[in-house]
């Protein structure tokens, strides 16, 4: 059975007005809810660094970032992780990469990384890959594979969102912020054909928001 973290968990119906929360005005028509306020992303990361400090000890660590959805909880992931290690003797490393998927559906194919320093620099380390959000969990399991063939002693995970939505495979998620309702959600780094990742809260887009924004990406 794969690893499921403990989390928050954001029900079905939790949805707040944005009116109730700053929203930029160029965003307010496009957004319908807030379903993850600012302040409580932040206090999350906290615990959550906590979490993962009290699991992975002292040990030397090599934090991946997976760009661009995770940028936000990346930098705030490792503020506090730097804050819990303070009397550690081993240093935090990060790095960035971007995961570009084949066209095929095989579940456990390789991934090409791109952005990696060094190919090699993962050899023999203990890599925790930082993502937004796990849906299908096939990237993130390509993800674990590509890492573990790139020599890593140990790969964990941990990621900002977790949606509830069948998985096509099953992937252990250590270290989970959120679990969330299956909405299509922005904000905190999270896009919709590029826009919204400067949004502080995580929101659900309005059907004008989506209509808006369709071709935006292209
Ligand atoms: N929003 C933005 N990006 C995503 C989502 C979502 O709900 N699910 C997977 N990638
Ligand atoms: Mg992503």
């Amino acid at each position: 059975m794969p690893v499921k973290s403990k989390s928050v968990t954001i029900p079905d119906n939790l949805e707040y007005d944005t009116d109730l929360f700053v929203v930029p005005g160029c965003y307010r028509e496009d957004i319908k809810s807030v379903i993850i306020p600012a302040g409580m992303i932040q206090d999350r990361i906290k615990q959550l660094a906590t979490e993962i400090h009290a699991k992975i000890g002292d040990e030397p660590l090599i934090l991946l970032c997976v760009l661009k959805g995770s940028y936000r909880f990346f930098t705030a992931l490792v503020d506090e992780l730097t804050a819990v290690r303070y009397n550690c003797k081993t240093s935090l490393l990060v790095d960035f990469i971007r995961a570009k998927s084949y066209e095929n559906t095989e579940t456990t194919g390789k991934l090409e990384l791109i952005g990696l320093s060094n190919l090699n620099e993962l050899k023999g380390q203990n890599v925790l890959i930082v993502d937004d959000i796990v849906d299908s969990g096939l990237t993130m399991s390509r993800l674990i594979f590509t890492i573990q063939e790139l020599g890593a002693k140990k790969v964990w995970n941990s990621l900002l969102l977790s949606k509830r939505v069948p998985r096509k495979v099953e992937v252990d998620e250590n270290f989970v912020a959120f679990n969330i309702p299956d909405k299509f959600i922005v904000g905190y780094g999270l896009d919709y054909n590029q826009k919204f990742r400067d949004l502080n809260h995580i929101c659900v887009m309005s059907e004008k928001g989506i209509e808006k924004y369709k071709n935006a990406g292209q």
